[in-house]
């Protein structure tokens, strides 16, 4: 593997589960196998359980860990051919070549802006790491797509479905900010690639790009979607056709006990963090049936996997 911004990277979906869930059977079953190698951390936005879980992934591996808020430090430069005479300190061309020096795989944490569309999806942070960057990119969650995110939630899902091909509702939620699609995005984009019968709820004016929803099946009537399902992810996302726009903030819309009433017995899912009684009642975050926790132990296994493939067969830069 080259480097991980999408399932698009991944040759064999199906081989990185089954890894996934070696590794989660036996974390340290290859504590040697980066030893000697390093982590970058880049993040230009904060987070909990990425940096942990992909903190920890690394060590269960044997690896180093650097860590980078650029945020504390000077602006970078993305554009090309500017004159620098702003308040950006140094540009992405040296920044990235010079962390390459030091480590053996770049991750990089990048939200979109959720102002300007089409940079936001020309996704400008992550593909200049890739092109400046001499070791492997690993996206610790980008302005378009979360594919660790993803890998754990699609753990989650095969620990704990009871049918060969359960239905899963993906579910707009109110939130009082507006929040990116890169979760709901990243979700539709890697349940297309499994045996699951997909449907994304939420109200008119909250559409996904096509590019990600237009295997799902849209339904504007959550308590319709909800009926008979498997998996419930709650997610809120602003709208993509009115950029970054909060539309609604329909209480009607947060998941409830009457909601997954209607479910198969439905499973809870949220990638996290959540605003409790606000995107999802108390009653349902405190039920046996919520997979929050389990699905944020996957991120371990998820970025334990991902690095394993990214460094396989590769050497130190101290080796020859
Ligand atoms: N779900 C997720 O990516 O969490 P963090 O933002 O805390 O990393």
């Amino acid at each position: 593997m080259k480097n991980f911004t999408s399932i698009h990277d991944a040759p064999n979906v199906e081989q990185l589960v089954q890894q996934a869930f070696d590794f989660k059977k036996n974390p340290l079953s290859q504590s040697n196998f980066a030893k000697g190698k390093t982590l970058g951390m880049i993040f230009f936005n904060p987070s909990l359980r990425t940096r942990m879980s992909t903190q920890k992934a690394a060590q269960n591996l044997g690896m180093n860990i650097i860590s980078l808020n650029v945020n504390d430090g000077w602006q970078l430069e993305f554009e090309d051919e500017v004159i620098m005479n702003g308040n950006k300190a140094e540009h992405i061309k040296e920044a990235a070549a010079v962390m390459s020096q030091f480590v053996d795989v770049l991750a990089v944490r990048s939200f979109p802006t959720l102002v300007d569309r089409e940079k936001d999806y020309a996704d400008l942070i992550l593909q200049k790491f890739i092109q400046h960057a001499s070791v492997p990119i690993l996206s610790l969650e980008s302005a378009i797509l979360h594919p660790l995110q993803s890998l754990a939630d699609l753990l989650t899902i095969q620990e704990n479905k009871k049918t060969k091909r359960p239905k899963v509702v993906l579910t707009w939620t109110p939130h009082p900010k507006a929040l990116p699609q890169v979760v709901a995005n990243s979700f539709c984009e890697w349940m297309d690639f499994v045996d699951v019968d997909l449907t994304v709820t939420h109200p008119e004016g909250y559409e996904l790009s096509s590019d990600f929803s237009k295997n799902a099946t849209i339904e504007y009537d959550q308590n319709k979607a909800f009926e008979n399902a498997d998996f419930v992810y709650a997610k809120n996302w602003s709208s993509f056709n009115y950029y970054g726009k909060i539309l609604s903030q329909d209480e009607n819309w947060k998941v409830t006990s009457e909601k997954m009433a209607l479910t198969n017995e439905g499973k809870f899912m949220h990638c996290l963090p959540v605003r409790r009684n606000v995107v999802v009642d108390d009653s349902i975050l405190d039920n046996p049936n919520s997979l929050v926790i389990e699905q944020a132990n996957n991120r371990t296994f998820a970025a334990q996997t991902v690095l394993f493939n990214l460094l396989k067969n590769k050497k130190t830069r101290y080796e020859k």
